[in-house]
């Protein structure tokens, strides 16, 4: 994208869409391992890391994965308000994206998902305990005998009722980029499923 097509609203939403469709596909973009952040128990905010999962331009939906018994799970259902942060170095453009959040567990969004995650992965939701409970020692949580290595499909399976898949479903955008010549910035709304633009300052 050219600096003169950073003023096009349209080509910069495009832009915008390719961007987070290559982030889901390449691991060593930028909006890879977006900021995913929302309110916790105290009422206060938490954020962490994610890896982008999927993006659906139609619905402009994002989903990430995670475990069913992690606390952002638990927050989330009491309240779905979300904000995902995404940066990428080469293209100088960072994204807030406001976004409500579903949970799904044990449905077939998840089934699809599942059937795609690789054993390696499918081992991050084999851990005994719930993620973030307390423990006497340094440990992953999961069991002995899955020491370094992958669980067979089989050995997977038990992870399956904890694997979640969350949708999240973006309600505005905050594009800005920051380039010598001038940064600019964007504010997309939506009405139904048509952007709205409006340009800020920076
Ligand atoms: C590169 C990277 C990718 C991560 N991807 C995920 C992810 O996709 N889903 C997830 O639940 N946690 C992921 N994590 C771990 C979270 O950042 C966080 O530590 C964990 O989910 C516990 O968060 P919680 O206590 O708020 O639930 C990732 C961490 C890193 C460093």
């Amino acid at each position: 994208m050219s600096t003169s097509s950073k003023e096009n609203t349209y080509e910069i939403f495009e832009d915008i869409k390719k961007n987070l469709n290559r982030g889901v596909k390449d691991r060593s973009h930028g909006y890879h391992t977006p900021i995913f952040s929302n309110i916790d128990k105290e009422n206060s905010i938490d954020s962490r890391i994610v890896v982008l999962r999927k993006f659906d331009p139609k619905k402009m939906v994002l989903n990430f994965h995670t475990d069913f018994r992690s606390p952002k799970v638990h927050n989330l259902k009491k309240n779905n308000k979300s904000l995902f942060v995404f940066y990428d170095q080469k293209l100088k453009i960072q994204l807030r994206i406001k976004t409500s959040s579903t949970i799904n567990n044990q449905n077939n969004i998840c089934k699809d998902m599942w059937e795609n995650t690789k054993l390696y992965s499918r081992k991050c939701y084999l851990t005994l305990k719930s993620p973030s409970s307390i423990t006497n020692q340094p440990e992953d949580g999961i069991h002995e005998s899955l020491k370094g290595k992958e669980p067979t499909k089989k050995e997977s399976e038990k992870g399956y009722k904890n694997f979640t898949v969350i949708e999240n479903h973006i309600m505005l955008i905050d594009w800005l980029y920051l380039s010598a010549s001038g940064h600019r910035r964007l504010i997309i709304s939506f009405k139904d499923i048509n952007p709205i633009f409006d340009w800020v300052i920076p």
